[in-house]
């Protein structure tokens, strides 16, 4: 479809050129001035010539008639000027070509080198060991590597990095918490349930009994002065939590190039303290060092408390000068909820304050909260949604759900598990990523609705006829309206990926992919595939389903879906 508006383009300001002078367009800014009408009845490119009107001293209504006059153009089989704008047909003998060229490039369809030679940080999912991984952590997980698979998808090179919250505070909390109640065995037992057990009896304690959170305070200290029994405990936590998510991720096909957490850059500060001093930035407010930021309507950047020790945003500092030093990056993206975008803010100035001319390529990418079926999320108590038991649960509705439906599907637990992790996954990157979200499981779960399952589900009816139909011949062209509008849609792909990547958004897949799949059921159930009234136009109709099996894949592997063969 590029190629062809590409083409259109070309003969458009071919027909400009000899039409009159000074419109001072190229090919490439008439390419970007074809717009795609909201009503496929008015066409499948429109080129507004209002924009044109000044340069020409025309009506656009007159221009529009005047390059339609006598214009042909392969691949448009019609041409029509309606108030002021040109709006063209795409030939339908122009699509199977299309289908063609999707099934020969398989699995790169979509694909492209609009990133070669350019290399992204991806700073993503980043839990708080010793805190819950609660379903806050979704957002960050599932966006992150959804860019990740958009950017490696368009040629860049990309290192995705946990930046583990596994130095702070809560590390302390933990610690007391273990020392005063917990033992051995029942944490190795429990693993990171036995954890977020401690660390929810913390806080009951600590209402109670305030001075435990001083207690807490006095361990971490304890542990950046590299105590030994202290620094073995924390380890052990750090291992437990690690394990823990290594479950979810997998089940995620997420894997990291590096967990690089905030302990990494805990002692890594002092050359950057030293650069904040010389450029006279730091302040002196009740001990601790601060970057005073009011010049610019932001309260005061942490940078060191008063005994000396780093904080998150002096951690975030040195682990992007870090990165920058190490991986060489184009662009270092943090996917975080929105509630940290005022941290990120400061400390971008403050590197911009520091003299490095390279933080805007520092992007922050925030998103909504999330409440699961109306209820709020609160980290502290016990009223704590897991993300793994959050996947437990949509697994465990699935295989209900599958054993009434298909009882002897083989390897049912593996699919079960595929749509259940799918649902989830596809249910929350299909809302505009700022939005707040309200979860509700029965919509993400139901067969029916705009959902994962419904998706997945196509994907293997398109499988299923593929098998059936084996081998085919000869094809017919077009003969059927539904044809028409799958093929353009599977042409979209493309542009896409790139407008997803443009806005850090992956419900622009999402959303493509429901569009995908309701153009195909609507192609099978208003045309007959398999038993189609002649030969050749059932093969075309298989070929047309391999292309949206094919396109339909490749967008599940950006949105981190597995591919359900057989449901
Ligand atoms: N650990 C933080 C949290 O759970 C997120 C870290 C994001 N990345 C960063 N470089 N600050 O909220």
């Amino acid at each position: 479809m590029q190629k062809l508006k590409l083409s259109v383009s070309e003969s458009l300001f071919n027909k400009l050129n000899s039409y009159a002078d000074g419109h001072g367009l190229g090919i490439k800014d008439i390419s970007e001035m074809l717009e795609t009408p909201p009503d496929p009845a008015m066409g499948d490119f429109a080129l507004p010539c209002f924009k044109l009107s000044r340069a020409l001293r025309r009506a656009p209504q007159q221009i529009a008639a005047d390059i339609a006059n006598g214009l042909s153009i392969t691949g448009i089989s019609r041409i029509e000027s309606v108030g002021g704008y040109l709006n063209m047909y795409i030939d339908d003998n122009y699509l199977p070509g299309i289908v063609d060229g999707i099934i020969d490039a398989g699995d790169s369809y979509g694909s492209s080198e609009v990133g070669k030679n350019k290399k992204v940080v991806l700073d993503y999912s980043s839990p708080n060991t010793s805190k819950p991984f609660h379903i806050g952590h979704l957002g960050t997980t599932v966006i992150g590597h959804c860019l990740r698979r958009l950017y490696e998808f368009s040629g860049y090179e990309c290192i995705g990095v946990n930046h583990l919250g596994d130095w702070g505070t809560q590390n302390g909390k933990q610690i007391v918490a273990f020392k005063r109640w917990g033992n051995k065995e029942t944490v190795e037992e429990k693993g990171c349930d036995g954890l977020v057990e401690l660390y929810v009896k913390f806080h009951e304690e600590a209402e109670k009994d305030p001075s435990l959170n001083d207690e807490a305070r006095a361990e971490f200290k304890k542990l950046e002065e590299h105590d030994p029994e202290n620094i073995a405990l924390w380890k052990w936590f750090l291992d437990i939590s690690l394990k823990e998510y290594n479950i979810t991720y997998d089940q995620l096909g997420i894997k990291f190039d590096y967990y690089m957490g905030e302990s990494f850059f805990s002692d890594k500060m002092e050359a950057q303290i030293n650069i904040m001093r010389e450029k006279g930035l730091l302040k002196l407010d009740d001990g601790a060092s601060i970057v005073d930021l009011s010049e610019y309507n932001m309260p005061p950047c942490l940078i060191l408390k008063r005994d000396g020790a780093s904080l998150y945003p002096s951690r975030d500092i040195s682990a992007a000068v870090y990165r920058k030093n190490n991986f060489n990056f184009d662009k270092c993206v943090y996917v975080t909820s929105a509630g940290q975008s005022l941290h990120f803010a400061q400390w971008f100035k403050v590197m911009e304050l520091m003299g490095y001319d390279w933080v805007d390529q520092l992007v922050h990418v925030p998103y909504g909260t999330v409440s699961i079926n109306g209820a709020k999320l609160a980290t502290r108590t016990g009223n704590v949604i897991l993300l793994k038991d959050l996947f437990a649960l949509a697994i465990e509705k699935v295989s209900a759900i599958m054993e009434e439906k298909n009882p002897n599907l083989p390897d049912k637990e593996k699919v079960a598990e595929q749509i259940g992790v799918g649902a989830i996954v596809f249910h929350y990157l299909m809302n505009t990523r700022s939005h707040d979200i309200n979860f509700i499981l029965e919509d993400a779960l139901s067969f029916e609705g705009n959902s994962g399952p419904y998706a997945q589900y196509t994907y293997a009816r398109a499988s299923s006829i593929l098998e059936k139909a084996g081998e085919i011949g000869e094809t017919a062209g077009i003969t059927a309206k539904e044809e028409t509008e799958l093929i353009k849609i599977l042409a979209e792909f493309p542009v896409k990926v790139q407008a997803a990547l443009a806005d850090y958004e992956p419900s622009v897949i999402v959303r493509y992919i429901l569009d995908i799949c309701s153009a195909f059921n609507r192609m099978y159930h208003g045309c007959r595939i398999l038993n189609a009234e002649d030969e050749k136009v059932k093969n075309f109709r298989v070929k047309l389903t391999r292309a949206t099996k094919t396109v339909l894949g490749n967008a599940f592997n950006l949105v981190c879906m597995a591919k359900t063969e057989k449901i």
